[in-house]
């Protein structure tokens, strides 16, 4: 069995920092959101792995380089434009072959990883395997209705969804999803949408058979989403402490100091990590917050937030449920006039108390 992850796409809902880097990359806790979905499928004894890639190929390639970290043999696929899912297996025939395989989103984490379903597919040897989580906001999601245990309709965002269960970005398919791929026309959003592809395969009575996901299921695409997998996965992480602090700083709770991580003069309650070579002084980091590397937070306060690489907080009062990118300045000036001097990318959103 091999895996495809799909790591392109252009993560609109996660503008400005898609501008400038791939979505799949930006950290949970301190590692970018597809190491998770690598470790998860190396963990399901899958080796041949294709991840196909877009616009943000080098990046992905460097981040990931040739799998051997994972003990996964790693094949780029590129997709010259974000033409949809489905178009994204269709150029991967050459790759896939005959052979089963994992369909994996890279912006998807799942708590429990997906070997218990891998299993499940290769036992019940069916034609295609869906996961489906219940969710408050299924028009966001390709949307399953089920009768009698069995799919009955798949419907991509509907206005009026049928049921609350979403379809996860985690799909199980043999080689008649290419033939169902054959004959799907492109959805209103001009994607050649795998939903559709595997409604044509239950159309055809081919065996669709789903799985409802018990432990949590987070799509990343948005902010919220983003900070809620940082605030679900730091919760599970260990005490680890290995970066250095004062005797006037305060660790309490679960608190990762990853090496070279300074605490001069500060509070840090976790679940919260601070990342390489970052330093916190005179601060507070509340709960929920992960500090990538090389960054500094002076004279400030934060909490349920994620601060990218070198970037800079200093003499901010208080932020919260923010996404701060890489190499980013938020301080707070004495120069006059006293007023908020702003140098932000396209498509940024900043909400001022
Ligand atoms: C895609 C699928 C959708 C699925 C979702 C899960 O949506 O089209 O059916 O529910 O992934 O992450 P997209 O992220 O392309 O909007």
């Amino acid at each position: 069995m091999k895996a495809l992850v799909l790591s392109g796409g252009k993560g609109t809902r996660l503008r400005p920092i898609t501008h400038t880097s791939a979505k799949q990359l930006v950290p949970i806790a301190n590692k970018p959101i597809l190491f998770y979905g690598l470790e998860a499928i190396a963990e399901s004894g899958i080796k041949e792995v294709g991840i196909v890639v877009g616009e943000t190929a080098l990046e992905i390639k460097n981040a990931v380089g040739n799998g051997q970290k994972w003990g996964l043999k790693i094949t780029y696929i590129v997709q010259e434009s974000p033409l949809g899912l489905a178009h994204a297996v269709k150029i991967s025939e050459n790759f896939l072959k005959n052979d089963e395989f994992v369909m994996y989103l890279g912006d998807n984490l799942l708590r429990d990883g997906i070997s218990q379903f891998v299993q499940e597919f290769k036992k019940k040897k069916a034609d295609a395997q869906i996961l489906l989580a219940k969710v408050s906001n299924p028009a966001q999601f390709g949307v399953a209705e089920l009768s009698k245990g069995k799919v009955v309709q798949l419907e991509e965002k509907p206005k009026k969804p049928k049921s609350n269960l979403a379809l996860v970005g985690v799909y199980m398919f043999n080689s008649k999803i290419f033939k169902a791929i054959q004959h799907i026309k492109p959805s209103k959003r001009e994607e050649l949408e795998i939903t559709d592809a595997i409604q044509y395969l239950i159309d055809q009575k081919y065996n669709v058979i789903p799985h409802i996901v018990n432990g949590w299921w987070k799509d990343t695409g948005k902010l919220e989403d983003l900070l809620e997998a940082n605030r679900l996965v730091l919760d599970s992480c260990k005490q680890n402490i290995l970066g250095s602090m004062d005797k006037e700083s305060k660790i309490e709770g679960k608190v990762i100091l990853e090496e070279g991580a300074k605490i001069i003069n500060s509070i840090i309650r976790g679940p919260a990590i601070i990342g390489q070579n970052s330093s916190i002084k005179n601060s507070y980091v509340g709960p929920f917050t992960s500090i990538y590397h090389h960054s500094i937070l002076d004279n400030s306060e934060i909490e349920h937030s994620i601060v990218l690489e070198y970037s800079m907080v200093q003499n901010i009062k208080r932020i919260s449920d923010s996404l701060i990118g890489q190499n980013a300045t938020v301080i707070q000036s004495p120069s006059k006039p006293s007023a908020y001097r702003i140098m932000i990318g396209d498509s940024s959103r900043i909400e001022i108390p």
